[in-house]
């Protein structure tokens, strides 16, 4: 006889938007599997400030996948149906210092600007340009090991996660290497004091004064164009009523924070399910031809993005027996999705030589992850030049002292000390 379904409980619900419980920031898992079962579609028991009506969790793969690609029936951006949205975005009240939390991007507008939007940069992202970038990515991935490698020890997070996607994204955008480390500080601040419902002031400091320094960035290019993707962006601005400069701005704006925040988490979260799981690291080292798969993996098993950006109901419609109402805010939680009992046998176990059909951890419909081929190539060289140069790798601090970080829409580990 099987157990009735426990309720989920609002305060757990709660805390998936909030953070609030470091238990389920580090492991969402049981209570994720508990959504899934209640109901495919699950209301939000509170409301979020500047979200429309209301607001549903989208909890299985199917649905979530019907709510991001029904173009027709869900929009990205809330103005389109005249509803102010979380940040007041997409409105021309925040000119000054464009950034793609204010202002237009690719991922907050839908076609036919998103269209123009992302194909003014996607010839940068296609999977046979960034295959051309492998040498590159591979020095800088050995490059960050040499100095370490003589210590016996390192902070992953630090010293491998964030210096590896930043430096690549920062090459491609030609970003000088002394305002790296401040980049940092503002990414960081945005995905930690801005959210859903959630408007921490510093982090609004933060994101006025990164999107100023694009603003410099870009005036200095003006005048020096370089051979790099703000250059090629700053002539295309330049050449007519392709893409406007506030665009311009929130476009890189959105790359840099894009770029790297998501990738690190992904090196940093996915050494860590591999030390928790030493068969499966094994298996690994024994066959590195495995490591392309065993990233798909760890992008469904624990990827960097738990929620897709909100969609918004144009019309009434029903989904999964839900009555949805024009306005409701919808979100695809996309952690659940890739752990659906429904799409993946033993969806909770974590094996490298699983054959994946899809996942959703780079989103999907017309606003699938752009930098997903980069994302993947990084990674790849990243777990492959780690456990090849490394292969005694083991924690240098015990398990449970492991802490993580709640962020605007993922989850990521705020250090991860080793020794190899
Ligand atoms: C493991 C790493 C990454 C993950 C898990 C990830 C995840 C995602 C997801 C889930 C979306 C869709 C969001 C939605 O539909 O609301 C997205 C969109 C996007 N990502 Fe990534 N991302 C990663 C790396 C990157 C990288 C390296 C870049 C490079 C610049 C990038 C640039 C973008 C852009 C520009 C969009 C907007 C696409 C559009 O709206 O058409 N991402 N990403």
């Amino acid at each position: 006889m099987s157990t009735p379904n426990p309720a989920v409980s609002e305060k757990d619900i709660f805390s998936l938007f909030s953070g609030d419980n470091p238990e389920l920031v580090a492991s969402p898992f049981a209570l994720l599997a508990q959504m899934r079962s209640t109901s495919p579609v699950l209301p939000i028991p509170f409301p979020i400030p500047g979200m429309g009506s209301r607001a549903w969790l989208v909890t299985r793969m199917e649905e979530a996948a019907q709510v991001l690609r029904d173009h027709a029936h869900f929009t990205v951006d809330p103005s389109s149906i005249g509803i102010a949205g979380p940040f007041g975005r997409n409105s021309s009240e925040n000119s000054d210092a464009p950034t793609f939390f204010t202002s237009k991007t690719m991922l907050t507008v839908d076609d036919p600007d998103h269209r123009r939007l992302r194909l003014l940069v996607s010839k940068a992202f296609t999977p046979r340009y960034i295959e051309g970038l492998r040498p590159r990515v591979q020095e800088i991935a050995d490059e960050l090991l040499d100095r370490v490698q003589a210590q016996g020890q390192m902070e992953i997070v630090k010293d491998y996660a964030f210096p590896l996607p930043i430096n690549v994204i920062a090459e491609m955008l030609g970003i000088p290497q002394a305002d790296w480390a401040q980049i940092r500080v503002w990414s960081e601040a945005l995905a930690h004091g801005l959210g859903v419902g959630k408007r921490d002031p510093q982090a609004q400091a933060h994101m006025r004064a990164f999107g100023e320094y694009t603003a410099r960035l870009v005036a200095e290019k003006r005048q020096h164009p370089g051979d790099d993707l703000i250059s090629q962006m700053i002539a295309i601005e330049e050449e007519g009523d392709r893409l406007s400069e506030a665009e311009l701005l929130s476009t890189i704006t959105l790359l840099i924070f894009a770029g790297h925040e998501t990738t690190s988490n992904l090196i940093a979260t996915g050494t860590l399910m591999l030390l928790d799981r030493p068969d499966q690291l094994a298996k690994l080292k024994a066959d590195p031809s495995l490591v392309p798969a065993a990233v798909e993996e760890l992008l469904r098993f624990n990827g960097p993005a738990t929620i897709a950006g909100p969609r918004y109901a144009r019309e009434d419609i029903e989904l999964a027996g839900q009555q949805i109402k024009r306005g409701d805010v919808v979100f695809p939680i996309l952690l659940s999705a890739n752990h659906d009992e429904r799409q993946f046998p033993q969806p909770e176990e974590l094996d490298i030589t699983r054959t994946l059909e899809r996942h959703l951890a780079f989103g999907y419909g017309i606003h699938t992850c752009l930098g997903a081929p980069l994302a993947r190539l990084e990674g790849s060289i990243a777990f492959t030049t780690l456990l090849k140069r490394m292969p005694n790798l083991r924690l240098n601090i015990p398990r449970e002292n492991i802490t993580w970080h709640f962020s605007l829409n993922s989850r990521s580990l705020a250090a991860l000390l080793v020794t190899f």
